[in-house]
């Protein structure tokens, strides 16, 4: 019965009955109803409107995916009003579609054909062939040369030098006008080509040249990425760039977006589509914030930097965070006299705007060097092609702009700045200087750590505010006055009081222009939290990610110490997940949204932002949720930082929240970025199952959750786990796919739990997953879990509470 129904009501099927085609000839049109559909009936072309039946528009799309499956349309800014036009490809060989006899748009390939043949591709390519053309791959015009918005897999992106033709990305004005807005991406044809996101004439984003690897500013394209396969040619004829992913069976696409201004890469999940990639990703993404000759890092403040040997050319509007002007040079080039200058070498960096730049291939660093030394104007140098052991020259004149330091230095690339000899000597004088210093600070710091344990005990109160109060003002925060805060909460009034944190309760405010914010408040009373609280502003200060909670500024009076947020009207993913009702709002699609913004936000945490910060303390309680229901990370007052290769610690004072600890931090205090792997699996659980680790998930189970979801898993009865809120069968599939990577994330051994980079490769592809191993902690049941922390003396009456310190109070 229901499949009588279907075949009546769904005009797809008859379609399909009515033969379906992928091509149109010379005597064929396509009319409005009627559609083309690629030969593997992935892609579909034919008529559509976004939402206004009054604006219909040629396009193709992706025929099984319900959602944003739009992926190119002709007439962007030429919408039909009716229902009455035709595609019919005319005897030139060109596509032209009507509309009561005027022509609404129409393709110009330069050459005629002798029997033409217009076809909807796999790939999403519309393409007009000469059928008696033997040759494959010789199109007469393609879609893929005149893209919309959106990037598919296989599509070249720049120039066809022959043809004086480019292919560029035009974000649409808005999700349903597909008229093109101001925002573009696509390459430009300098000697050492760059990848340009404009807005306007103006240059918003730049992506960098192709080093050999990669795109300079982008550090995540890695050559080894297991979905995608990354290409960069560049030759005399073409210069392209593209991707394809790797399984055919993965779908991918990357939009320009109008309404966030990024360049989103999704991949289609089964039921949705996941934010994979975004760029700009932070303040130093956006185009030369800082002026000429200087850095962007998002590790010190401010944000911009002079290069070495430079200063700032306006000293008062670079004081007051005007870097416009940029910096100049602290002592003339002597130029003439080569032997006067010489190079420092920076690293970690993505290199200079290329826009007055030299490339010769086939010469060495050293070559490289001499030829930049004896050309006044030449500033830098560096390899062109970074792959292996580096190879060939890239010189650039004049000044240097749109320069980013990257944190971890692997991230970015080395570059040789042109200075005068007597910098380069006082540059070299310093370092021997650091050098002496060091041995004797190491000699000193040993006798002064003995002192300082002593005097410990005897520190008096008012010391650490002062010093906290000029920590402070070194970090360049941010400060708001306590009268601002006050009026903004009503006094700190019970009313505005939202929540209690790590050190003390958090307030909702309104700023008097109308910003929310939200107030921590570390309690006068207690001495444990401030640690906690420089911490917090030390690190969250120069963290700056979509998927962490931003921090606006803070205010340090007498004995107030307030932090300032963003305020996340949502509050915390607890609150959704463990509530009856609530829990029904967390539809599959949210949730997996939730899930990788998460694991985004601590990728950043552990990967890409300067520092290599271990959270320690990852919960459902510290996931806060903004107004669309982003997930944000905050509360890092327990977080530790970590330079260079630095991956792991010991401490003698474990911090986190029972519940979510790795085995081998509770028990030894050994800590690492893998001890937020497995909170992030307990995490992932317990947004899956809708039940804290600690509470039961079944009640007949002595079980924690973990132990729960191991049984199940080896009974491969895992799909009894999932939260009886997420009915839809079809996020089945995908829900299984996380329980597996949960139990990835659990496994006892740090050592076998994967890193966040592979939890985002694996949520985001069909890759093959191993087998999990047992995991940390199932064995023990809560009663003995308990006993085990009481043991230790430490607060336990609330399994939310955060463990702060082994010695207790
Ligand atoms: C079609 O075009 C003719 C002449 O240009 C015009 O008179 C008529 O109103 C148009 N019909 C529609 C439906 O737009
Ligand atoms: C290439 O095309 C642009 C416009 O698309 C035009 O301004 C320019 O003159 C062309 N260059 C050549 C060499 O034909
Ligand atoms: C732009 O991004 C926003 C937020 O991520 C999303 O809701 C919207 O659908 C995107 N637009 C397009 C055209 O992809
Ligand atoms: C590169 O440098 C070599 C050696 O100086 C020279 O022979 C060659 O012509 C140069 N190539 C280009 C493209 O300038
Ligand atoms: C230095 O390089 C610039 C840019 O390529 C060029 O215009 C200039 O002629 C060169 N000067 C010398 C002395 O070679
Ligand atoms: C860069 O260098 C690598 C290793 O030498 C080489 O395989 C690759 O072809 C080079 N790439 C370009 C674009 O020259």
């Amino acid at each position: 019965m229901s499949i009588i129904v279907y075949i009546l009501f769904s005009p797809s099927l008859i379609v399909f009955i009515a033969a379906e085609t992928s091509s149109i000839t010379l005597s064929q049109s396509l009319s409005y109803g009627k559609t083309l559909v690629s030969p593997s009936g992935i892609f579909e072309l034919g008529f559509c409107n976004l939402g206004n039946p009054n604006k219909i528009y040629l396009g193709i799309w992706y025929k099984n995916i319900p959602l944003q499956n739009i992926v190119w349309v002709a007439n962007g800014g030429n919408p039909i009003k009716d229902s009455f036009s035709i595609l019919k490809l005319d005897s030139s060989g060109n596509l032209v579609l009507t509309h009561n006899n005027t022509v609404v748009w129409s393709t110009s390939s330069p050459e005629k054909a002798q029997n033409p043949v217009a076809e909807l591709l796999d790939s999403g390519n519309l393409v007009i062939r000469d059928e008696n053309e033997a040759k494959e791959d010789t199109y007469l015009w393609q879609s893929f040369d005149y893209p919309s918005n959106t990037m598919l897999s296989g599509m070249k992106v720049g120039w066809d030098i022959k043809r004086n033709l480019s292919t560029c990305l035009i974000a649409w004005k808005s999700d349903n006008d597909p008229t093109q807005g101001d925002l573009s991406w696509g390459i430009t044809l300098h000697p050492y080509p760059d990848i340009y996101m404009m807005k306007g004439t103006k240059k918003y984003h730049r992506f960098g040249p192709w080093n050999g690897l990669r795109f300079s500013g982008m550090p995540l394209m890695k050559p080894n990425n297991p979905i995608y396969h990354y290409e960069f040619v560049s030759n005399q004829e073409v210069v392209y760039y593209r991707w394809s992913v790797k399984q055919t069976s993965s779908i991918s696409k990357v939009v320009l977006n109008q309404t966030t201004l990024e360049r989103q890469r999704y991949v289609w999940s089964g039921k949705s589509w996941i934010l994979y990639e975004v760029m700009p990703e932070d303040n130093c993404d956006h185009y030369g914030v800082c002026g000429a000759n200087t850095y962007c890092t998002t590790s010190a403040l401010p944000i911009c930097q002079c290069l070495k040997g430079f200063k700032p050319k306006t000293p008062e509007k670079w004081n007051s965070m005007d870097w416009s002007e940029g910096c100049i040079r602290k002592h003339p080039l002597s130029c003439q006299d080569k032997l006067n200058d010489g190079f420092v070498l920076v690293d970690g960096l993505k290199v200079p705007d290329t826009k007055d730049t030299f490339v010769n291939e086939t010469i060495d660093l050293k070559q490289c060097r001499t030829k930049c030394l004896n050309n006044c104007s030449c500033m830098a140098y560096t390899n062109s092609n970074i792959s292996g052991a580096g190879s060939g020259c890239v010189m650039w004149f004049g000044d240097l702009y749109d320069i980013k330091l990257y944190p971890v230095p692997e991230n970015g690339q080395s570059l040789y700045i042109r200075l005068p000899a007597s910098e380069i000597e006082s540059i070299r004088h310093k370092k021997s200087k650091i050098i002496f210093i060091t041995s004797v600070a190491a000699t000193l710091g040993v006798v002064l750590a003995i002192y300082f344990v002593y005097k410990r005990n005897i520190a008096d109160k008012p010391k650490k505010n002062e010093n906290i109060e000029r920590q402070l003002e070194d970090l360049d925060v941010p400060l708001f006055h306590l009268l601002t805060i006050t009026t903004a909460t009503n006094n700190f009034s019970l009313n505005n009081k939202i929540g209690q944190g790590g050190f003390g309760p958090v307030y909702k405010g309104k700023l008097v222009d109308g910003r929310e914010i939200a107030v921590k408040r570390l309690s006068s009373s207690s001495g444990q939290g401030i640690t906690e609280f420089t911490t917090e502003v030390k690190l969250i200060a120069k963290l700056q990610h979509r998927n962490l909670v931003r921090l606006l500024g803070c205010c340090f009076r007498g004995q107030e110490k307030l932090l300032v947020y963003e305020y996340m009207v949502n509050g915390s993913l607890d609150t959704f997940i463990f509530d009856k009702v609530k829990s029904k709002l967390l539809d599959w699609p949210q949730r997996f949204h939730i899930i990788f913004g998460i694991a985004r936000g601590l990728l950043y945490l552990h990967q890409d932002s300067q520092l290599r910060i271990i959270h320690r303390d990852l919960k459902a309680s510290n996931v806060l949720l903004d107004a669309k229901l982003n997930p944000k990370i905050s509360d890092f007052g327990m977080a530790r930082a970590f330079g260079g290769d630095q991956i792991e610690g010991n401490t003698n004072r474990v911090v986190g929240t029972y519940g979510y600890m790795a085995p081998e931090y509770a028990v030894d205090g050994l800590f690492s970025i893998k001890s937020d792997v497995f909170s992030f699996g307990i995490l992932l659980l317990e947004i899956i199952c809708g039940n804290k680790n600690r509470a039961l998930c079944h009640r007949n189970q002595t079980l924690n959750l973990v132990g729960y979801a191991w049984t199940l898993w080896k009974e491969k009865n895992a799909l009894q786990l999932i939260d009886s809120s997420i009915k839809d069968l079809c996020a089945i599939p995908e829900a299984l796919r996380c329980i597996h990577v949960s139990l990835l994330c659990l496994q006892q051994y740090p050592e076998d739990r994967p890193t966040m980079t592979s939890v985002i490769q694996m949520l985001g592809s069909e890759m093959e997953l191993v087998e999990p191993k047992e995991p940390g902690f199932f064995p023990r049941r809560i009663s003995d879990e308990e006993k085990f922390s009481s043991n230790l003396n430490h607060k336990t009456s609330n399994d939310e509470l955060t463990i702060t310190s082994l010695t207790g109070r």
